[in-house]
């Protein structure tokens, strides 16, 4: 056990003998790191541990306190086990059927969309942002539809560099092009370094959309094992990077879909250095950025890209303005490849939307936004995994993510996650199965589902459901 985990597993264990109790402050960082003789970095990583939990959560300014559901939190399922290792040849690929199979069956309104990749529209100030759209649209030059194309409209450009001097990074507004939405980003990103018969690098399980990308452009697959909560294991990258020189990694090292995995700092930093001294380019897919639970936002690995190698992409899709289709990609070093791409292929980003978002984020208010938007999730996922650890049978194991809005789901095993989606739709529930996020259809007992739409009244019941369903099948 290394030292920040033997703390955090002290003060649980403080927690669980009622000896720290809920409203409880933690000591200080420098208190605890003199009291223990450790380092700070070791005081905050087991802080940020007991965060992830749900047993703390971090007051601006004040400190660290107990929760008022710690209790629940320590009586929730423990964290999924990932027993099976992925393939360690690539890997073809035949899923995007299968995806779309899933996808589209799980459409409709009137399922409870626990199987869904977004969070609740409900969750976002869209009559204001549409207002304000409004208005930013009738001040729009006639020729915005020539200025603003890509690499982009400058005022968003610059925005968003001013995100990243936030996080102090220094990422220029001519390094940044403007997409429709991520997922052109990453596409772009992965034609610019990929040729048909490549390799790539992916998480496993990995986001869907990443294999059907892979699938479209005849690339192959190369799954790397992926912690629950630490994101991908760093020794079988190397050992992947040693033996089959891919051409890029395709990877999300905060919030990852569908675990819900972060990669401590030291981890991310480890990550660039090993990708530097193979040249092998980074794809990070960092849409769930804005969605911590806690007080401060996760570093993407591009933080420590010295060499231009890291191509940073994410959007407003899950933050601000679903379906507005704005999104972007700092590519480094393959700035021109990408915007070229971006301009044989979409030529640019609707100039209406570029402009009301820009609008928006000159305005001020995103922040506050944001906060309520972040308070709303945490408060979500507790609520969630209350009612899994109420409904869901032993034997289920689940994660508990710092940040976006997916819990994983390790079903016990002989539940075949496939045959409880066909019976969740048949109750009018969708679930996301693991086959669906794997190259070799592996995670055949687990599901990915969303806990962005707990408001929902037809949550405590689909989820009590769903128990029955899984204990039924075990
Ligand atoms: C992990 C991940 N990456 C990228 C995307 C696509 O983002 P956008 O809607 O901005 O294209 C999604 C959307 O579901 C996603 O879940």
């Amino acid at each position: 056990m290394k030292r920040y985990e033997a703390l955090a597993e002290e003060i649980a264990r403080s927690i669980r003998d009622g000896l720290l109790r809920p409203g409880d402050r933690l000591p200080s960082v420098r208190e605890a790191s003199r009291h223990r003789a450790v380092s700070p970095a070791t005081v905050f990583q087991a802080y940020y541990r007991l965060e992830a939990q749900g047993l703390v959560r971090s007051r601006e300014r004040s400190g660290y306190y107990v929760t008022r559901s710690a209790a629940k939190a320590l009586a929730a399922p423990p964290e999924p086990e990932m027993r099976v290792p992925p393939p360690s040849e690539s890997t073809e690929l035949d899923v995007s059927e299968l995806v779309f199979e899933v996808l589209e069956s799980a459409m409709s309104r009137d399922l409870v969309p626990l199987g869904s990749a977004f969070p609740s529209p409900e969750l976002f100030p869209l009559a204001r942002l549409g207002r304000s759209m409004a208005s930013s649209v009738q001040q729009l030059d006639p020729w915005s539809s020539v200025d603003d194309l890509t690499p982009g409209f400058s005022r968003l450009r610059r925005q968003i560099a001013l995100r990243y001097l936030v996080d102090g990074m220094h990422v220029p507004a001519d390094d940044i092009v403007i997409t429709n939405g991520a997922l052109e980003a990453l596409n772009l990103c992965l034609a610019a370094v990929t040729r048909p018969g490549d390799a790539v690098v992916v998480e496993s399980p990995t986001f869907y959309a990443a294999l059907q990308a892979l699938e479209r452009n005849h690339l192959r697959a190369i799954e790397v094992a992926t912690h629950p909560r630490e994101g991908i294991d760093l020794a079988a990258l190397a050992e992947v990077l040693e033996r089959h020189r891919p051409k890029a990694c395709w990877l999300m090292t905060s919030f990852q879909n569908p675990l819900g995995s972060s990669m401590p700092d030291a981890k991310k930093q480890a990550l660039v250095e090993l990708l530097a001294r193979f040249e092998v380019p980074l794809i990070e897919d960092d849409v769930y950025a804005e969605l911590y639970h806690g007080t401060s936002r996760h570093l993407p690995a591009k933080a420590w890209d010295r060499h231009g190698l890291v191509m940073h992409c994410s959007s407003f899709s899950k933050c601000l303005a679903p379906g507005y289709r704005v999104g972007w990609v700092a590519p480094g070093r393959y700035r021109q490849a990408v915007a070229r791409l971006k301009l044989t292929t979409s030529l640019t980003t609707s100039a209406p939307a570029q402009h009301a978002i820009a609008a928006w984020l000159e305005k001020g208010g995103f922040d506050r936004h944001l906060r309520r938007l972040r308070r709303t999730l945490a408060d979500q996922q507790a609520t969630f995994l209350e009612l899994l650890t109420r409904h869901f049978p032993a034997g289920c194991r689940v994660t508990r993510p710092s940040g976006g809005y997916f819990v994983w789901v390790e079903l016990p095993p002989g539940v075949d996650a496939l045959e409880l989606h066909r019976r969740a739709l048949s109750h009018g529930i969708s679930i996301a199965p693991g086959p669906i996020f794997s190259a070799h259809r592996g995670f055949a007992n687990g599901i990915r589902l969303n806990y962005g739409h707990t408001a929902d009244p037809r949550t405590g019941p689909a989820l009590a459901t769903l128990g029955k369903l899984i204990a039924s099948a075990m």
